[in-house]
């Protein structure tokens, strides 16, 4: 029974003391996050793991890429369990490395040597070390302002993998026009452009999160004619045109962030993660809290991670099993460490 699971893993992890650290994403569900030694946006869990010295056992309550980066970044005798080998994100399985290597040469070839990739940190490690290898570094959602500013110190173009909208919002607010923005369409191998390719500033990357994708303009023209006194704030792994029309956006962390500033009495509509959105809407009574999307949108590779998969993977700790172990090969993690770690000296 579910009573029996919890009052197992609070064993576990009574047994395993500082040899054991879990940490949790803010997507993940009620039942997994209530163990979680630590709760964190992907930047927060990323700088948390590269901290923890004493856990020999990391067992990530996320998704794989953020597993991979607690691997990067902890020491060799430190070991990162991910409770469902399933939860993937669809957003960084949008970017091979074998894609990515035939847009690089034909990027070198439309630009000389003029770009500098950035990663979204939702990206395979092997993404990460190629952006490593070629100069650029990894982003998150709350440092991606800094970061592709510091990439336009570097060279005059970038290449943003693998969500386009992250990249879009980001560079438009720092001032890019969207007519200086081209899309690389992997699947036909095709850099897309409509006017003169000297202009091109930014390159990104046609990938998407399906989750934030749903959160559409007629979700926006509904909150405003219901409840005309709603703000709207969303993350921006949401589109252009929804980002534009919400009152605010930001990354988790500062959704999480504005929602503990915000008045008693407010209205907010948002737009992110449904577990996110459903642990808001229960710390929050005294504010009116809504899905931007009524059908809620919950990320269904962090919901493969739950009570009994947790079990299991405690369970195999216990007994020396050591199932579902993300190990980044050596040469791979040494050229992506390099990526992260441009990132972690300026976040
Ligand atoms: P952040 O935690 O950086 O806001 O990312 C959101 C997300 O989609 C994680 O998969
Ligand atoms: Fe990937 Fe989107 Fe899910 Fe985050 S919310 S893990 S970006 S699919």
């Amino acid at each position: 029974s579910r009573e029996q699971m919890e009052t197992r893993i609070a064993e576990i992890k009574q047994q395993l003391g500082e040899k054991l650290f879990i940490p949790g994403h803010h997507y993940q569900k009620d039942e997994v996050i209530q163990f979680a030694d630590t709760s964190g946006d992907s930047l927060q869990l990323a700088q948390i793991c590269a901290a923890n010295e004493k856990a020999e056992h990391i067992v990530f309550c996320g998704v794989h890429f953020m597993a991979e980066t607690a691997d990067i970044l902890t020491t060799d005798s430190q070991k990162v369990y991910l409770p469902d080998m399933r939860a993937g994100c669809s957003m960084a399985d949008m970017a091979n490395i074998f894609q990515t290597d035939r847009a690089w040469d034909t990027l070198t070839e439309t630009f000389g040597d003029t770009v500098v990739p950035l990663t979204y940190v939702n990206s395979t490690a092997a993404i990460k070390a190629f952006v490593g290898k070629n100069g650029g570094a990894t982003v998150t959602s709350s440092n991606a302002h800094q970061m592709v500013k510091w990439a336009f110190t570097q060279k005059e173009r970038i290449l943003f993998l693998p969500d386009q909208h992250l990249g879009r919002n980001t560079a438009y607010d720092i001032g890019i026009p969207l007519e200086q923005m081209a899309i690389w369409d992997p699947i036909n191998d095709k850099l897309v452009f409509e006017g003169a390719i000297e202009d091109v500033k930014v390159i990104l990357w046609k990938g998407h999160c399906s989750v934030h994708e749903k959160f559409t303009v007629q979700n926006i023209n509904h909150v405003r004619e219901t409840y005309p006194d709603m703000r709207i704030i969303v993350h921006p792994e949401c589109s252009r045109e929804v980002v534009s029309l919400s009152n605010d956006s930001g990354s988790t962390k500062y959704i999480i962030d504005t929602m503990e500033k915000a008045a008693p009495g407010s209205q907010w509509a948002i737009g992110t993660e449904m577990n996110l959105v459903n642990r808001l809407i229960q710390q929050h009574p005294d504010k009116q809290i809504i899905s931007l999307n009524p059908s809620m949108c919950p990320c269904l590779t962090m919901n493969r991670i739950d009570l009994p998969h947790l079990l299991w993977s405690l369970e195999s700790i216990v007994n020396k099993e050591e199932v579902n172990v993300i190990k980044v090969d050596e040469l791979t993690a040494k050229d992506a460490i390099t990526a992260l770690e441009r990132m972690l000296e300026r976040a």
